[in-house]
């Protein structure tokens, strides 16, 4: 049809996550990253970051749960030093977590909000650093996170900013966006289900439940949907460390074979 362009579904370079969206994300989606505390969302969205610089795509990083700084640590705990890319312009950072700190800024690539709860203003700014850094149709726009962005503002407000981002920056510059989004918060239990039906795609995060009622913490991961792709829909586990995300894998013990073993001897 005239007028339509063809869509691009991109590899995200993170290995596991590549392996279980075998289609490739669409790159005008807007994706959710689902999950408890501790389960990984933020070091996914770091190794995200990492993987766009390194093949040269802009990345524009909206910290609300943590400072820039910090982020620049979790991901150089991960074996990443990406402070070079803030030099050259391929990485910014929109701030709305150091307002609540006196400290002032001359890095060029952040952009502190004083008011993160003015979200017209918010979303103005995003797509105003978007355009600057020529994010259409390549780069990647990381949100961490939404939760925190309803507990400074009306939430209902916040899932109107969401379909604002989602249609001007997604959509009409054809730009992926990966947000995170804490589960399991009685106040915003409503929400989750407001936001699925939203966004583009859903990748969930949890802790596998029978490891968990031994008191065990295994990190899982799903994708539960992304439109326009063809994905696995298994739970896998995972670890994070060096280097980022990677497999784990659990060697069943061989009960079946130990018994056959006994039930032979008698
Ligand atoms: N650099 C690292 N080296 C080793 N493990 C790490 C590293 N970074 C994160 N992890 C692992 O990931 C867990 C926390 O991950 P992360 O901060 O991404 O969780 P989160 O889902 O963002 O949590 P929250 O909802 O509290 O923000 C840690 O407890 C640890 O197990
Ligand atoms: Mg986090």
């Amino acid at each position: 049809m005239k007028g339509f362009k063809e869509r691009q579904n991109i590899k995200t370079d993170i290995k596991l996550l590549d392996e279980l969206i075998i289609g490739g994300i669409p790159r005008d989606s807007f994706i959710l990253l689902l999950g408890e505390g501790g389960t990984g969302k933020s070091a996914i969205l770091g190794e995200l970051c990492y993987r766009f610089l390194k093949r040269g795509e802009p990345v524009l990083y909206v910290a609300l749960d943590n400072s820039p700084q910090s982020v620049f640590s979790d991901i150089n705990s991960l074996g990443w030093d990406i402070s070079n890319f803030c030099e050259n312009g391929l990485l910014r950072f929109l701030d709305g977590y150091s307002y609540r700190m006196k400290a002032e800024y001359d890095e060029k690539c952040i952009t502190v909000l004083k008011e993160p709860d003015d979200l017209p203003n918010f979303t103005d700014k995003l797509v105003s650093i978007m355009d600057e850094m020529g994010m259409n149709g390549r780069g990647i726009v990381l949100v961490d996170s939404l939760t925190e962005l309803m507990t400074l503002s009306d939430p209902s407000q916040v899932v109107e900013s969401v379909k604002n981002w989602r249609a001007r920056g997604s959509k009409e510059r054809n730009t992926l966006f990966v947000s995170t989004i804490h589960f399991g918060l009685k106040a915003f239990e409503g929400f989750a289900d407001v936001f699925d039906y939203i966004v583009d795609g859903i990748i969930d995060l949890r802790y596998d439940p029978e490891y968990m009622a031994s008191d065990v913490l295994v990190k899982q991961i799903r994708i539960r949907k992304i439109k326009g792709s063809d994905h696995y829909t298994n739970w896998v586990n995972f670890v994070i460390g060096k280097n980022g995300l990677k497999p784990l894998i659990i060697e069943e013990k061989k009960k079946t074979s130990n018994s056959k073993k006994k039930s032979n001897k008698k």
